[in-house]
């Protein structure tokens, strides 16, 4: 294996699908043994960055390496050396767990002889124990989600690369998922993952968020948080849209987001949440609670996303 302290490092990583964009010129790291968490909508770019550092795609433009090695010229040596896990990760339906085990470590060139050591392993590190003998089409979603993690580790990569590994999983389960995650972090493995669901993304040592091919912002969760401008206010009331539409209106009213049944108000300062809190009052809006909160991630990625749709108001959502 080579010698390398960043598990990756990209240099004005970019890749065009004719004369569409899809990854704009991108630069991080990744610190061996760090978990990094690149997040964005539908259709940022996060797959495509991702087949680009596992050497299943080219870069259009700029350079990438993985483990030490060069994305464009050691595309083979990454392969043999990286797990890579997404939603579609193909499990046998017919075979049993151990079957899908053994199949992927022969795929991943484990040797004969240490194979059989290897899954037992494998079944006790990902707490399959006891459903190993079990048809595959008989496990639950989250089963088997385990059971590809295992199998995609199979060869005990230094790096792991998950595409929305948990998509659909339940909470508890991806908790679990994460804490098998973050064990494998403190083994020294290094870890590229995407996912949709902002409480995981609170396991990632550093946050890559990206739009519309671009990365709009890179550190730590807090570090992120901390960025968040103004003062975020929560606020349960009985007309959310109504209010929204409101306090939009209300100067010293950076942004208004809804969040489920509440609303979260962006203010200037302190200051301006009595403007607020009458506005509605006078809008016939019944406020139940008003509360300061700390942002979570999802305010910072809504707050980045807004106000670069408002230095370039010719950009939309998604497109
Ligand atoms: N092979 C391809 N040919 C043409 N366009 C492509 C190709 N692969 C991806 N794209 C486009 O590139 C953009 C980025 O896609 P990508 O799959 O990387 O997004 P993503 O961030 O992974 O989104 P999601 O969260 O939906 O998985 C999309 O607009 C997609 O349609
Ligand atoms: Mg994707």
């Amino acid at each position: 294996m080579n010698a390398y302290s960043n598990a990756i490092e990209t240099f004005d990583l970019s890749r065009h699908f004719g004369s569409f964009t899809a990854v704009d010129n991108i630069n991080f790291y990744v610190p061996k043994g760090e978990i990094f968490g690149l997040l964005g909508p539908n259709g940022a770019g996060k797959t495509t960055t991702i087949r680009m550092l596992c050497g299943i795609i080219r870069p259009s433009a700029g350079n990438a390496s993985v483990l030490g090695f060069d994305i464009r010229k050691d595309a083979e040596e990454i392969k043999k050396n990286i797990g890579y896990m997404s939603q579609k990760f193909s499990l046998y339906d017919d075979l049993t767990a151990i079957e899908n085990l053994n199949f992927y470590a022969s795929i991943y060139g484990v040797p004969r002889s240490d194979r059989s050591k290897r899954i037992q392993n494998l079944i006790d590190q990902s707490g399959l124990r006891g459903v190993e003998k079990e048809l595959t089409s008989s496990l639950s979603g989250a089963w088997r989600q385990r059971l590809a993690l295992a199998c995609a580790i199979a060869h005990k990569p230094p790096m792991l690369f998950l595409d929305e590994a948990t998509a659909g999983v339940d909470p508890l389960s991806r908790r679990e998922f994460w804490d098998l995650i973050y064990e494998m972090a403190s083994e020294g493995i290094s870890i590229l993952a995407t996912t949709h669901y902002m409480d995981e993304a609170e396991y990632c040592n550093t946050i890559g968020m990206m739009y519309q091919a671009q990365m709009i912002a890179l550190a730590s969760p807090d570090t992120l948080k901390d960025s968040m401008p103004g003062v975020l206010v929560q606020i349960t009331c009985d007309q959310p849209l109504r209010a929204q539409e409101i306090s939009d209106q209300i100067p010293g009213v950076m942004d208004a987001a809804i969040h489920g049944v509440r609303l979260h108000v962006t203010l200037k300062d302190e200051k301006q949440v009595n403007n607020l809190t009458s506005a509605l009052q006078t809008a016939g809006i019944q406020v139940t609670e008003i509360e300061t909160i700390l942002p979570s991630l999802e305010d910072v990625f809504i707050n980045m996303v807004e106000s670069r749709l408002k230095a370039n108001p010719q950009d939309s959502f998604g497109g």
